[in-house]
């Protein structure tokens, strides 16, 4: 499906008319949080794609938006940027009602929604000019040069000048990208940013990521991969098909789960054994280790006699430790399923 960049040329009819003369205020105090959803809904037919979302995203915070693919994220982000109309419940977006306020509210954010629409027979520095031209809030005087800095912070500079047909996916990405820099915006609000993007690419955006982050833009993400949360944001809110699962810090929510038993030997057949009968769960054996669930703390068991009875049953154990837990355990932990597309 072709996505579309989102900046304040794009607005929706149910903005209109109602459009208050009052502009939101791009200093002094701020806002505590960014977005806040109350309740939010998003029905298609039977399908409840948005089921009942309250989130609250705080200024200043990298927050990453999880889930499985058809999780809701995209529908969520939709609404928030006043594309669709929600079914019930509300969203505020810097302090403003969504859709109603998507006039006033769009100027001061950046956004990228599931891959950039482009016009391939302009160069990619055209199609900025030509996105930025359609912005009443652009200062024309500045365009060139904006753009010119947005082309370099994505990595673009080079191909700057190439057909944007001839654009790979992970070009037509980061110029999606540049679109939503070509103004100092408040708030950034990127679906699937790394989409596309190589190994190399993807730790560029990131950076670029913490840097807006650290010049005071608050970047609302959506990713379904779980390290790329953990490497780039402050906060996470986890979907799972429709719902929200559990927010908060990055940190705290990894630490609502217990880190997997690691132990490196080369007897991993009979350190598996002994695991399993001192009550260790989930084993899983590759080439030179054993992984597993630690047994909870009920069961009077600790690592120190885990690791003395492995080595007492004559297992040469090279490495023994606890992984500390990852956003992927706790999206287990929560909901007791893997990060698979729902059915
Ligand atoms: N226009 C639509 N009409 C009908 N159903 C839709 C529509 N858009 C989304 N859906 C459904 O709503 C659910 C959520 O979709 P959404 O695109 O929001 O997921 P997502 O989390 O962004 O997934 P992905 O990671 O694949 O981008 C899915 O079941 C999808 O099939
Ligand atoms: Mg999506």
């Amino acid at each position: 499906m072709p996505g579309r960049y989102l900046g304040p040329a794009v607005t929706t009819s149910s903005g209109e008319g109602k459009v208050p003369s009052t502009s939101i205020s791009t200093g002094g105090m701020a806002t505590e949080s960014v977005i806040e959803t109350d309740t939010l809904t998003k029905r298609y037919g039977k399908q409840l794609a948005v089921d009942q979302l309250s989130l609250t995203v705080p200024a200043g915070s990298v927050f990453g938006f999880l889930g499985p693919n058809g999780s809701g994220k995209t529908t969520t982000i939709r609404m928030l940027m006043g594309l669709i109309e929600p079914t019930s419940g509300r969203a505020r977006v810097l302090g403003r009602p969504m859709p109603r306020d998507t006039r006033s509210v769009l100027p001061h954010v950046g956004a990228l929604i599931e891959g950039p629409a482009l016009y391939g027979f302009l160069s990619g520095r055209d199609n900025l000019l030509r996105y930025d031209a359609a912005d009443p809030t652009a200062d024309p005087r500045t365009r060139r040069a904006r753009a010119e800095s947005a082309l370099d912070r994505v990595g673009l500079t080079a191909a700057a000048g190439k057909k944007a047909k001839a654009y790979s996916l992970g070009m037509k990405q980061r110029l999606g990208l540049a679109a939503a820099l070509l103004q100092p915006r408040r708030l950034l609000v990127l679906d699937e940013p790394t989409n596309g993007l190589d190994p190399q690419g993807m730790r560029e955006i990131r950076a670029l990521i913490r840097e807006l982050a650290s010049e005071g833009t608050t970047v609302f993400l959506s990713s379904h991969l779980l390290d790329e949360i953990e490497q780039v944001c402050t906060h996470a809110a986890v979907m799972a098909q429709g719902r929200l699962i559990t927010q908060g810090p990055v940190a705290e929510l990894a630490a609502g789960a217990r880190g997997r038993l690691v132990v490196t030997t080369p007897d991993t057949g009979d350190a598996a054994r002994v695991l399993k009968e001192l009550g260790v769960t989930d084993l899983v054996v590759t080439e030179d280790r054993v992984t597993g669930e630690p047994p909870g703390a009920e069961t009077g068991m600790d690592l120190a006699e885990l690791n003395a009875a492995l080595v007492g049953a004559g297992v040469r154990v090279r490495g023994f430790g606890v992984e500390r837990a990852s956003l992927e355990d706790a999206f287990v932990a929560l909901t007791g399923e893997g990060f698979d597309v729902a059915g």
